[in-house]
């Protein structure tokens, strides 16, 4: 166990009603992460990245002026993540200007009227994390404690809420989803990692995972976090986000219950330690007599090539309060498109299933859309364009788009919850 100093009371006192906000991730935005494991990967030879994030959008200079745009937008409360590989680039060695730098953007946010959620990892670790094998190594419950314990001492008053792992699960959800486990993907990953490794040993990544020998560090990880950040900050709330599709059985003989044991595993229990739990939906999958089914035939797809299924937030939020008995925050919700009006029908599909779930009496307490800006979609690149707001790739200029403005209205106003 870490020492950890008892910081201040929260500073941050959370608005009023429900949150409107916009999600986003410290890689996808910021820019030249060299330090990361992710940096590594894209970088090296082979990957399966399209293209590397080189300087993303920029987000970790302009910053102000996102922040400043998502608050003229209407919204209330903003979730960003802060990067463990800038805050502690080398082991045990922290970086005071990097501790500052998320400072500042949690001043920033203050200052707009952003409640900010912070994600403590969004999937990236520092390279020399990675490379002694990231959450293989049984040291790394203990090591990811102390990064928690030193966030939570120098940068918790400032959260509205914080949570430990992004998509805690996503291990599980991109063997399915993405089809990690078909031949040929396997072994391309496999190789890539060992490139990064130089043959050293396994080079570990949150979501290329070899379960059977990260989960259960990860979990002890994501209690000790807790625990750390409670203690340095006692009435800071802190949670857990999750991967959740809703997922409906097909015919008599269907394997959904299975299915579900397979994408959740132990995480489904491991919010006990939490005051919420972050709900992240874009889909829904079917599952079958043999497991999970294709898309449907004539369905549309989003770019991301899910079925567009927008009312499947409404059963994940049901499936989350009842399989995890906490107050629930949407903390990712969105649609990969080049249409923006497909965007619009999307959000508005969404959040009335949200309602209808609301007034079920499912205590649901704000909802994040994934995402502000167009940004580094991982493997697929700059291809993928989940954002409300467009960057231009050469000049960084930031355009919102219709459907920024149509959820702005809707978080001003707040007639749709
Ligand atoms: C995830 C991550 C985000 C993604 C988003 C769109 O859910 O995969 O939290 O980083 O960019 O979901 O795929």
């Amino acid at each position: 166990m870490v020492r950890v100093k008892r910081a201040s009371r929260r500073l941050v006192s959370p608005p009023a009603g429900f949150l409107w906000g916009t999600a986003t991730s410290a890689h996808q935005i910021e820019g030249g992460n060299v330090a990361s494991d992710f940096w590594v990967l894209e970088n090296g030879s082979p990957t399966v990245f399209r293209e590397p994030s080189g300087d993303a959008c920029d987000s970790y200079h302009r910053f102000g002026e996102d922040l400043h745009l998502a608050s003229s937008l209407g919204f209330n409360a903003h979730r960003f993540g802060i990067e463990w590989a800038r805050i502690e680039p080398e082991e045990g060695r922290f970086s005071d200007a990097a501790l500052d730098h998320y400072a500042q953007v949690l001043t920033s946010c203050r200052a707009v009227g952003l409640a900010p959620m912070v994600t403590l990892s969004h999937w990236t670790v520092p390279r020399w994390f990675a490379a002694r094998g990231g959450f293989e190594h049984p040291d790394s419950p203990a090591l990811f404690e102390r990064f928690a314990a030193k966030v939570g001492e120098r940068l918790g008053p400032m959260m509205m809420a914080a949570t430990t792992f992004n998509e805690c699960n996503i291990a599980r959800m991109a063997r399915l989803l993405f089809n990690l486990d078909a031949p040929g993907v396997s072994e391309r990953i496999g190789a890539m990692l060992d490139a990064a490794g130089h043959g050293a040993g396994r080079w570990g990544n949150i979501l290329f995972a070899d379960l059977g020998a990260t989960e259960d560090h990860q979990v002890d990880a994501h209690r000790r976090a807790v625990t750390v950040l409670k203690t340095a900050v006692p009435d800071l709330p802190v949670g857990l986000t999750i991967s959740m599709q809703a997922v409906q059985g097909v015919g008599p003989d269907h394997r959904a219950e299975q299915l579900v044991d397979a994408l959740y595993g132990p995480w489904l229990g491991a919010a006990d330690v939490c005051d919420f739990v972050g709900v992240q939906t874009y889909t829904r999958i079917r599952a079958g007599a043999d497991g999970m089914l294709p898309v449907p035939e004539g369905a549309e797809r989003t770019a991301a090539g899910y079925e567009f299924y927008p009312q499947a937030l409404g059963d994940t939020v049901r499936f989350a309060a009842a399989r995890m008995g906490k107050p629930i925050y949407v903390t990712e919700n969105g649609i990969a498109t080049d249409d923006d009006s497909r965007r619009i029908a999307y959000i508005d599909a969404a959040l009335t299933s949200l309602r209808e779930a609301k007034a079920e009496g499912i205590d649901i307490r704000g909802y994040f859309h994934w995402s502000l800006l167009d940004n580094f979609e991982w493997t697929a690149g700059y291809a993928q364009k989940f954002g409300l707001v467009a960057v231009d790739r050469l000049t960084f200029r930031r355009t919102p788009k219709p459907s920024a403005y149509h959820l702005g209205r809707i978080a001003r106003e707040n007639t749709v919850l």
